[in-house]
């Protein structure tokens, strides 16, 4: 008797025998069998069957019904037993971010040391199952759910989705340049490992809630780093889940990623940007030093912008080849930014989104940073996020001022509720700071250049060129 007939015999049985007890028997079996189905590819042990078990099938074999019939009903129990769970896992609110997280945490992730840590269905983890989602709330992620399912037997009124897709989970907001930016490094890094294969389509998440969009300067990112348009899957209602032929979930940003596979990401990134805006790689089209003011407007811009632009002025002229230009960040079209990066081997900008433009500048590149008052002692590790940018992006930040004045606030220099009176401050100068500095790196980059011409030459990794 070969092991599919057993099966179906039982879910036969299942169905047709007239005792209970026999009935719960048949269940109990039934759930075993599909077990032994399940690594039937792995391994080919004999099923272990009682053998009264088996007597009793033996005698029943003339009820046998047609086996289509058979075979449609198991994949239909199948089907039905297909569990959807909440993408978002209460249980660990406490941790959100640490080990399987609190997104889809019944699943681990592939973690090789140094790499992006990662989930891939269909893989030989997921044991040839794909990755199925449903519901459609923008709000509380413990209303949209996940489920695994072979492909043999998708959920009900499940529809399949074919080629790549990408469904991110991001702590933070893909609004802003740089947590977007962030959310987006593993996938990027798990393309050049994997033939430059680029997504037919997204999935965004913030805390299991869907996302549908993500900020202009990142979505132009993508557009250029894929050479395609990001698409981002919209679900329809709760009853008709959507499976993916082939799906690969990033839950840790950029965590786990050695300095070597970030940097490797951000030459893609910054190659396929002034690719895709037609920048020319000529080094006569750009000056020898470039020193560019990224200015902000409103919250965390400097008080007094002539004041400062006179400082950097005046040192900029002293050394030969220096170029200084003053830009807002919002009213740059990306191409502009992408443009003026390549130009830039000196940026000069206080703590803001706008500074994620500072993977776009040429390795080796220098960054200097302002802060407002009170910012060190009150606004966490996240103030420090643009240092770790210019490490992972193989640039060198130079350090930080930040200002000794600034807004006065009723409680102690260390009260919590003061962070909200210096998060939106402006930032004021020093001259005498602000000129000695701005001579020591120009005098560090300008001897760099004249040692070594900068290398523009990126390595082309696993078919993926630029
Ligand atoms: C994990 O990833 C490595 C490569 O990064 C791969 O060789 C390995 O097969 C993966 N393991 C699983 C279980 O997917
Ligand atoms: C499948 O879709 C139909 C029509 O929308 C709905 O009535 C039914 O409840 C759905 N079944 C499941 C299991 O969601
Ligand atoms: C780059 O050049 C191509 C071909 O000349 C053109 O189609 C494309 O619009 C240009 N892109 C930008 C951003 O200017
Ligand atoms: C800005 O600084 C300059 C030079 O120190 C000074 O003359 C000017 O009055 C300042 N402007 C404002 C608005 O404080
Ligand atoms: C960019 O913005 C700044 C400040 O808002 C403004 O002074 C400047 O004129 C703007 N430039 C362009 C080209 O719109
Ligand atoms: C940059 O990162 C590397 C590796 O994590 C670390 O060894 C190095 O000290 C960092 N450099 C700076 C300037 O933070
Ligand atoms: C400005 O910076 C200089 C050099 O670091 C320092 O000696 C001086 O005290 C600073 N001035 C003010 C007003 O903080
Ligand atoms: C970066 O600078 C170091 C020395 O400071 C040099 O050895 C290296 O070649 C430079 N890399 C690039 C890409 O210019």
């Amino acid at each position: 008797m070969t092991r599919r007939s057993v099966s179906w015999r039982l879910v036969t049985c299942l169905s047709s025998s007239p005792k209970l007890s026999l009935n719960v028997l048949c269940l109990v079996v039934t759930v075993f069998v599909l077990l032994q189905i399940w690594s039937f590819h792995i391994t080919l042990q004999p099923i272990l069957l009682p053998p009264s078990l088996l007597t009793y099938l033996n005698n029943h074999q003339q009820q046998q019904q047609p086996e289509v019939s058979h075979n449609d009903c198991l994949m239909e129990k199948l089907r039905e037993s297909v569990t959807f769970l909440p993408l978002k896992d209460l249980r660990y609110s406490n941790k959100p971010l640490e080990g399987h997280t609190w997104f889809m945490s019944s699943l681990y992730d592939n973690q090789t040391k140094g790499e992006v840590q990662y989930q891939e269905f269909p893989s030989e983890s997921s044991k040839g199952k794909l990755l199925c989602l449903k519901g459609f709330d923008k709000h509380d992620g413990s209303w949209n759910y996940y489920a695994l399912a072979w492909p043999q037997a998708l959920p009900v009124n499940a529809s399949l989705k074919k080629g790549l897709t990408f469904v991110s989970y991001n702590h933070y907001d893909y609004g802003n340049m740089w947590h977007g930016l962030s959310a987006m490094v593993p996938f990027v890094a798990w393309s050049l490992r994997n033939q430059c294969e680029r997504p037919q389509r997204w999935v965004l998440y913030h805390w299991g809630e869907l996302r549908f969009n993500m900020g202009n300067w990142l979505k132009e990112i993508i557009t250029a780093t894929y050479s395609q348009e990001p698409e981002f899957v919209r679900f329809g209602d709760e009853n008709t889940p959507v499976c993916f032929e082939k799906a690969v979930v990033m839950r840790h940003n950029e965590g786990g990623m050695s300095r070597d596979r970030r940097i490797e990401v951000f030459d893609l990134i910054r190659c396929k940007a002034r690719h895709y805006c037609n920048i020319s790689s000529s080094e006569t089209s750009r000056p020898r030093i470039g020193m560019t003011l990224l200015m902000r407007t409103g919250p965390r811009s400097f008080k007094n912008v002539s004041a400062v632009t006179d400082i950097f002025k005046r040192e900029c002229k002293r050394v030969q080849g220096c170029e200084l230009k003053v830009a807002y960040s919002n009213n740059l079209t990306f191409c502009e930014q992408v443009e003026l990066m390549r130009n830039t081997d000196v940026l000069v900008s206080p703590h803001g989104a706008q500074l994620t433009n500072l993977v776009l500048m040429e390795r080796n590149s220098s960054v200097m940073e302002f802060y407002p008052k009170g910012w060190l002692k009150l606004a966490g590790v996240g103030q420090f996020v643009y240092q770790w940018g210019a490490n992972w992006s193989g640039m060198k930040h130079e350090g930080a001022w930040r200002d000794p004045f600034g807004e006065t606030c009723q409680f102690p220099d260390t009260d919590r509720r003061c962070m909200s009176v210096y998060k939106n401050a402006k930032i004021g100068y020093n001259e005498t700071y602000f000129g000695d500095w701005a001579r020591s790196v120009l005098e560090r980059v300008k001897k760099m250049k004249d040692v070594v011409e900068r290398n523009h030459g990126y390595e082309s990794l696993d078919g993926c060129m630029c």
